[in-house]
């Protein structure tokens, strides 16, 4: 009997699929940073028993109906609004994504991008890189305080919770929104819950974990952005499209908020001449918040072990 096939959108340490070697015929697409064509996709799935999907593959029903033998899509990330997961339920596909072994990692950059923009360590970085420090002033290059501040996270999921657990070490004030209170999170953060409006209101950090639904899709938009302090500072680790990007763009530009962090943006891969390039106050990554190798690792393991799990028939890890 044929072993069963496994597509992989994009090119993966090929150690890591050894211990199903035996038992799988695995293809993979060859480039690392280059997403497989759609077309190849369509073609690669025809035949594939399970995939392992990136959050830049559209896995909608032109898919699903492509490959009528795929029993598991298992997507490298948390998030998966990527995926039509009711059209995959509709045809018997179980979808799986990666929470979790993600949560401390994406924590870590969110606060990373947090502290970088609020003591403007990439301006400060260039302004010696471009031998423009001659001298010493007061304010040179002066930031805000993270410190005893308060900052108001939107979601208030693991990687939400492991955001506040790092805000308490720095002595802050923790609002957060969300669909559900958290009481537990209530009761060992110390987080008060907010409705959105107080906390834009009321935070000096607003940092976006929510995940990307009809419901939050552009909820950061103009009216919300009045809303913030004009000391604030904008952060987001979740999805681009949970903001409206001009809106935020006048914002800065206008200065009705000081900055942002941004790991992710409306469209990816952003445009070098977008707009929000030509802020200053602006700090912006390539959408790497899960991105160390330690974690990205685990994040194949997982995916791994949900394909093979359903393809024999069990429980997948981390079912969506
Ligand atoms: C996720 O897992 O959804 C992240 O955005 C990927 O880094």
């Amino acid at each position: 009997m044929e072993k069963p096939l496994i597509y992989i959108s994009r090119k993966i340490p090929s150690q890591l699929l050894e211990p199903y070697q035996t038992q799988y015929q695995f293809r993979m697409w060859d480039e690392e940073e280059v997403p497989v064509p759609r077309e190849t996709l369509l073609d690669e799935v025809k035949k594939a028993d399970g995939l392992v999907s990136m959050l830049s593959d559209k896995i909608d029903e032109q898919l699903l109906l492509a490959a009528p033998q795929l029993k598991v899509v298992a997507n490298l990330a948390v998030g998966y609004d990527n995926i039509d997961v009711s059209a995959a339920k509709h045809r018997g596909v179980v979808v799986t994504n990666t929470p979790d072994v993600l949560t401390e990692t994406t924590a870590d950059l969110g606060f990373a991008l947090l502290m970088a923009t609020a003591r403007r360590i990439i301006e400060a970085n260039n302004y010696i890189k471009k031998n423009q420090w001659e001298n010493w002033g007061p304010f040179l290059l002066a930031g805000s305080d993270i410190h005893h501040k308060t900052i108001g996270i939107v979601g208030m999921g693991r990687i939400g919770e492991a955001v506040a657990r790092r805000a308490k070490g720095f002595g802050m004030s923790i609002l957060y929104h969300n669909r559900t209170r958290k009481k537990d999170a209530e009761k060992m953060l110390d987080a008060q819950y907010a409705g959105f409006d107080e906390l834009l209101q009321k935070a000096d950090f607003v940092v976006s974990v929510v995940p990307l639904t009809d419901e939050t899709r552009k909820i950061f938009n103009k009216n919300a952005f009045e809303k913030m302090k004009d000391s604030a500072i904008f952060i987001n680790i979740s999805r681009g499209a949970t903001v409206d990007e001009s809106a935020l763009v006048e914002a800065l530009k206008t200065k009705q908020i000081r900055a942002a962090g941004l790991d992710v943006f409306e469209e990816e891969p952003i445009d070098g001449t977008h707009p929000l390039m030509e802020l200053d106050n602006v700090v912006c990554l390539p959408h790497i918040g899960s991105s160390s190798v330690e974690t990205r690792t685990n994040m194949i393991e997982l995916c791994l072990d949900n394909v093979d799990r359903v393809i024999q028939r069990k429980e997948p890890v981390t079912p969506i």
